[in-house]
């Protein structure tokens, strides 16, 4: 399995957002990040579903929502119309995870599943078999450019293990921190999916450049290789 890398565009120009999300489709990602902020569930807001629907008008890859949002009940359907087909929330911001995920999967858009760095990995442990992708924040939440947190890596590992040994097609996704010099690590530890979103759009020498870079690191190792 190729390790997808999902683009950020949190940290992108968003003067040029529909220039931006061809560069890094020219450059070889595989989806692009949409961080959804709204003020509450995070110390930020960034944008929501109409910007969502310009990245889709800009790019034939997969569009991925986090929603980093309280009550994401509400704003399900939005996104989804947006052109989210993957769809993933917080499990400390849904009172029923369960049913949430239902609710998207129902909808037709594929089931994230995610959590904070403080939040116990137990509580995703459990939602394994209801989703698509489970992602592992490797910050808090919040504010791209943040240092990856290490400790994180055992969440994923832990995570990769349950995926493992259910037989379940889960897809591991890590958010936070990732770059030529940490995607390893995280990619060692079991991921197969890794959000970037600074060290592509704030690197000097331009987007193609920093994903080839990322990729030159991953020297083509499997998730878990370890
Ligand atoms: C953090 C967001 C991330 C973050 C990734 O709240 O979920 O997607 O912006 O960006 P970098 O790569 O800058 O850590
Ligand atoms: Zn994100």
């Amino acid at each position: 399995m190729k390790v997808k890398i999902a683009a950020s565009i949190l940290n992108a120009d968003l003067a040029r957002l529909g220039e931006q999300v061809r560069e890094v489709e020219a450059a070889g990602v595989d989806m692009i990040h949409a961080d959804v902020m709204d003020g509450h569930f995070v110390p930020n807001i960034s944008f929501g579903p109409a910007v969502v629907a310009a990245i889709r008008r800009s790019t034939a890859l997969p569009v991925d929502a986090h929603l980093m949002i309280a009550e994401p009940d509400a704003y399900l359907s939005a996104f989804w119309q947006a052109g989210a087909g993957l769809i993933t929330v917080h499990v400390e911001s849904c009172p029923d995870p369960a049913e949430t995920l239902a609710a998207i999967r129902r909808m037709g858009a594929s089931p994230g599943i995610t959590l904070n760095p403080s939040t116990p990995v137990e509580l995703v442990e459990r939602l394994l078999p209801l989703v698509d992708l489970a992602l592992v924040m490797t910050v808090n939440p919040g504010f791209g450019g943040q240092p990856l947190l290490e400790s994180a890596l055992e969440k994923i590992a832990r995570l990769r293990r349950q995926v493992v040994a259910k037989g379940l097609r889960v897809s591991l996704q890590a958010d936070g921190g990732i770059n030529a010099q940490t995607a390893r690590r995280v990619v060692d530890a079991g991921a197969d999916n890794l959000v970037v979103g600074t060290a592509i759009f704030k690197h000097p020498d331009g987007v193609r450049q920093a994903v080839a870079e990322i990729r030159r690191a991953l020297d083509d190792r499997q998730p878990g290789d370890g």
